[in-house]
């Protein structure tokens, strides 16, 4: 894809087999330098040896999204390392049990739960962007991404942090998009379907997988590469017109 080579991603909740996982492979494939940075520092590491067994530039960093310090030191190793930062791909959740597993219904969900989703959702991203925004400006351009949720326009019945503080990621791109456009710096949101992560393939049963495809118009669910390449497309030079959009990749499905 143009305008790939050379630049500077990071992918912000990136492990082997989940959305970041594929999405920084294809931007290392693409030539870009990739920090892989995740809160399973074993992960990060797993990934980034990854890249560089078939000849790609990786660097991972552990860090916690929910930590602004933390955040703040993942900007300041990828600038003394690499110099710049020209794709910022915010893609991290807490999937586990005791945070999106116990994510209910608005009037029996813990205050904890809430806090914790809306801290990785919506307040490490808005860490993850106060932190890299002025380096793009100051370079003239760069490419930011962040991962929302199709469930969003589902108003599932269980799951309400989850959909709130996706739903919050609207404010923060649209704001985001008007405050660096005029500095070439674009800012999308990008929903994924179903997608089969491992840890989805995992979870989920050939059933469940069969009856979720009844409502998708496409012939197969996804898999994290279908969102790697458009990751890939959102900071190539393709898209440089593509700013404060929200991209639905769902493969079509008619529950949204
Ligand atoms: N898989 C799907 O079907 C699907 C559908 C819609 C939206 N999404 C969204 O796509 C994104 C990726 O989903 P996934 O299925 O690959 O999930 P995943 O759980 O496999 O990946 C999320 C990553 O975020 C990391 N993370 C969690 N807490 C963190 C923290 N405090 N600091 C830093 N990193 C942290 C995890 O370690 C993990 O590697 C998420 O934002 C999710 O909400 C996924």
């Amino acid at each position: 894809m143009k305008g790939l080579n050379d630049k500077v991603a990071i992918v912000a909740g990136a492990a082997p087999g989940n959305i970041g996982g594929a999405a920084a492979l294809r931007l290392a494939a693409e030539g870009m330098k990739v920090v892989v940075a995740d809160y399973n520092q074993a992960a990060a590491g797993a990934l980034a040896d990854e890249i560089r067994s078939s000849g790609g530039a990786a660097l991972p960093v552990a860090f916690d999204i929910t930590d602004e310090g933390s955040v703040k030191h993942l900007i300041d190793v990828t600038t003394a390392t690499y110099h710049r930062v020209d794709g910022l791909f915010n893609v991290a959740a807490d999937l586990s049990p005791r945070a999106f597993g116990s994510d209910t219904d608005v009037t029996d969900v813990s205050v904890d739960v809430w806090r914790h989703t809306l801290d990785v959702n919506l307040t490490g991203y808005f860490y993850m962007i106060r932190h890299t925004l002025a380096i793009m400006i100051r370079q003239g351009g760069g490419s930011i991404i962040n991962t929302m949720s199709s469930s969003v326009w589902m108003g599932e019945t269980n799951h309400v942090a989850y959909q709130s503080s996706k739903s919050g990621l609207i404010g923060l791109t649209r704001h985001t998009a008007s405050l660096g456009g005029k500095h070439g710096v674009r800012t999308n949101l990008l929903s994924p379907g179903v997608i089969l992560t491992k840890a989805a393939l995992s979870a989920t049963t050939e059933e469940w997988r069969a009856e979720i495809l009844k409502g998708v118009r496409s012939p197969r669910l996804g898999f994290p590469e279908d969102i790697a390449g458009v990751v890939a497309f959102l900071f190539s030079d393709d898209a440089l017109y593509i700013n404060g959009q929200s991209l639905l990749v769902d493969g079509g499905a008619n529950f949204t």
